[in-house]
């Protein structure tokens, strides 16, 4: 088994470095193998995505992955960009489906900015499409108007797109997982107002007759965007496009108490997966050794499970974070009173002694 270590920008380095710490300590047969990525390629070959690193995460079995961005390279030509890294890994290797769990733990309650009955015993599934929509539909660019409100001006323009077959491999993976779960899906789509999302809801409408044992209902994504704060353990499996997730789970994050708590799991049609924290690089803390790693050390969980075939090994992971939250330890963005603020690398070593 190979693993392709990308940690990135930012806060990436310092919470992969903890995640490889946690998987070194498991004894479990595999290599890895780091590249750089992101802004941290750019400076060093001219390129966010080098066609080594590209080469090195298709061969691997897993891509393990901290985060990219700055905002020093804001104003790079788009394709130089950091963020066109991770982009170009979900496309390149075809990774459509993204699974980005958002659990409340016992422990946490109080540190999201819900009221602890909201969120208390929350465990939602929110299934994002992560190679189509408005993120890849062509075209798209800037040009002089030659039409609509101001005809002459400059404009810019992305397009909005799924085909049938995009929509459909998404829905059965989302009914899938409902299987394993409670047994209920919401579609969140913009159907009452965009082409694209009535063929969305159409399909998975078509979809969800496969599937009689599961229940299905759709949600406009404003309303399901509010009823995420309103009560958000309504939902069990969320499944919608990849601009609406990406928001949503976002959102959905603060129901656990922080986006530091948020992993992810990408995966392709082969179960080859990366695996990555949902959050950012969040340039406003990187450095100061005090981003949480746990969302990073649950996503390498994930891949444990998804990707490596090691569902014990996962299990033992997620039971040592656990462990470190009743012991009270709290990076800054978890921290409540009556518990013990510690940084990113303390958090990592207590994950580590839980293992022991
Ligand atoms: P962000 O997720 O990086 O940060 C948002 C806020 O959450 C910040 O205040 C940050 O400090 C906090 N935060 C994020 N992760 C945290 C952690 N593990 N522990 C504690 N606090 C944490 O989003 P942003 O600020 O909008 O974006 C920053 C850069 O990251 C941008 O360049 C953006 O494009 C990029 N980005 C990359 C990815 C990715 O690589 N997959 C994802 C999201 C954003
Ligand atoms: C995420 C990020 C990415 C996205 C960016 C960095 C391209 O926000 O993984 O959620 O929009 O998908
Ligand atoms: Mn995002």
């Amino acid at each position: 088994m190979k693993i392709a270590i990308l940690p990135g920008d930012g806060i990436g380095t310092e919470i992969v470095a903890e995640a490889v710490k946690v998987l070194k300590v498991l004894d479990l047969k595999f290599e890895t193998e780091t590249a750089l990525v992101g802004g941290a390629a750019y400076e060093a070959f001219g390129h966010p995505l080098p066609d080594a690193t590209l080469k090195l995460a298709k061969d691997a079995d897993a891509v393990l992955f901290g985060a990219v961005g700055d905002w020093k390279y804001d104003t790079l030509d788009r394709p130089l960009r950091p963020e066109q890294a991770i982009l170009g890994l979900r496309k390149n290797l075809g990774l459509f489906a993204n699974f980005r769990p958002a659990i409340c733990y016992a422990q946490l309650v109080d540190a999201s900015s819900l009221k602890r009955e909201l969120v208390s015993g929350l465990d939602i599934l929110i299934i994002r499409e992560l190679t189509g929509d408005i993120y890849f539909g062509q075209p798209r660019g800037r040009r002089i108007a030659t039409d609509g409100h101001f005809p002459g001006s400059e404009e810019a323009f992305d397009t909005m797109r799924y085909s049938r077959p995009e929509i459909e491999r998404i829905a059965h993976v989302a009914f899938q997982a409902a299987r394993k779960r409670s047994k209920r899906v919401t579609s969140v789509d913009k159907a009452n107002v965009l082409e694209t999302f009535q063929l969305w809801k159409d399909v998975v409408t078509e979809i969800g007759l496969q599937y009689p044992d599961v229940a299905l209902d759709h949600m406009y994504v404003d309303n399901a965007a509010m009823q995420l704060v309103r009560a958000p353990k309504k939902f069990d499996v969320v499944v919608t496009g990849n601009m609406f997730g990406d928001i949503l789970s976002d959102a959905a994050a603060m129901l656990t108490g922080s986006i530091g708590m948020l992993p992810s799991a990408s995966l392709n049609d082969k179960n080859q997966g990366l695996y990555e924290p949902s959050h950012g690089s969040a340039p406003d803390i990187a450095g100061k050794g005090v981003a949480n790693p746990l969302a990073t050390i649950l996503s390498a969980a994930m891949m444990l499970r998804f990707s490596l075939n090691q569902p014990e090994a996962a299990a033992r992971i997620e039971k040592a974070v656990d462990a470190v939250l009743t012991q009270g330890l709290r990076t800054p963005d978890i921290y409540s009173e009556g518990t013990q603020k510690v940084g990113t690398v303390e958090m990592g070593d207590a994950v580590v002694k839980a293992l022991n």
